[in-house]
């Protein structure tokens, strides 16, 4: 029988981890159509936020966030158009009823194209096409709700595939990119994850066999946009050059920032 393994964090920029959730809790709900894999929370968590933090998901869907945070005693506040339980609140991403520089750290797994039904809510982003302009001018008013909602030098992390639809005139729309822009127009980027994806559609011959004949490739893996607020501030994020009380011989390993 198939058994999960340990959680850890993950140390490279290709994370993979073979099941949904981690351990034995319960993380959002794993029937909900474009549930969040609960071990990229848990992984960012542990990176980006400290206990009784204020985790926000403007976008909480089954609340896989609020789950993975509020287990690891972070605070958590969730909203959604179509709240699936009650503690999300009803609200639209793009004007947040939380007041400015309250968030320790946001994630959001926003819609990717029309790919899923969400609701019948017309403001859903869902129902935007990526090839629209639409939908970007829609995420950029999100991305622009999180960045006033986060505190000054915390951090905000984006989940999203590119978009691939066959039977489009231009099938493929590159939304990591196109959301990686939209975010460094507000943000500093921190990094770039790619998460393996183990959909289950990934596991059916057909779909392989399609793809091989049709010359099209099957989405493989997400991006894990992260970001960092960083506004003008008196308050610097590190000692400047020169004035480190580390002194370059003790450090614990030979790495530079650029060998990475
Ligand atoms: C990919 S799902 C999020 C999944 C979630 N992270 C989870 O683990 O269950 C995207 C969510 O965005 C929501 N959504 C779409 N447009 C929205 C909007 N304008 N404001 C708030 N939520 C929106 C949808 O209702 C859906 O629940």
């Amino acid at each position: 029988m198939f058994k999960k393994p340990e959680i850890k964090l993950q140390t490279t920029t290709l994370w993979e981890y073979p099941s949904q959730h981690y351990g034995p809790g319960v993380h959002g709900d794993k029937n909900y159509v474009g549930a969040t894999p609960s071990w990229i929370i848990w992984n960012l968590l542990q990176r980006y936020t400290r206990p009784n933090d204020l985790v926000v998901d403007p976008m909480a869907g089954s609340g896989t966030t609020l789950d993975v945070a509020r287990e690891l005693g972070r605070r958590a506040l969730g909203y959604d158009l179509q709240p699936t339980r009650p503690d999300i609140f009803r609200v639209d991403a793009r004007k947040l009823p939380l007041e400015n520089e309250k968030a320790d750290f946001v994630f959001v797994d926003p819609p990717y194209s029309t790919h899923v039904d969400y609701s019948d809510d017309p403001r859903c982003i869902g129902k935007l096409d990526a090839a629209d302009a639409d939908y970007l001018a829609a995420m950029d008013l999100v991305c622009r709700e999180i960045f006033r909602i986060l505190k000054n030098r915390r951090y905000l992390a984006l989940y999203v595939s590119d978009s691939f639809k066959k039977s489009q005139a231009a099938p493929f729309v590159p939304l990591g990119f196109q959301l990686f822009g939209v975010l460094s127009k507000l943000f500093k980027p921190v990094d770039i994850i790619c998460v393996v994806r183990h959909n289950a559609k990934l596991k059916r011959g057909h779909w392989h066999k399609a793809a091989e004949e049709g010359n099209f490739f099957l989405r493989g893996f997400n991006y894990l946009l992260i970001m960092k607020k960083e506004t003008d501030s008196p308050a610097p994020t590190r000692p400047p050059a020169g004035k480190s009380d580390k002194k370059p011989g003790k450090q614990k390993n030979n790495f530079t920032r650029g060998e990475f």
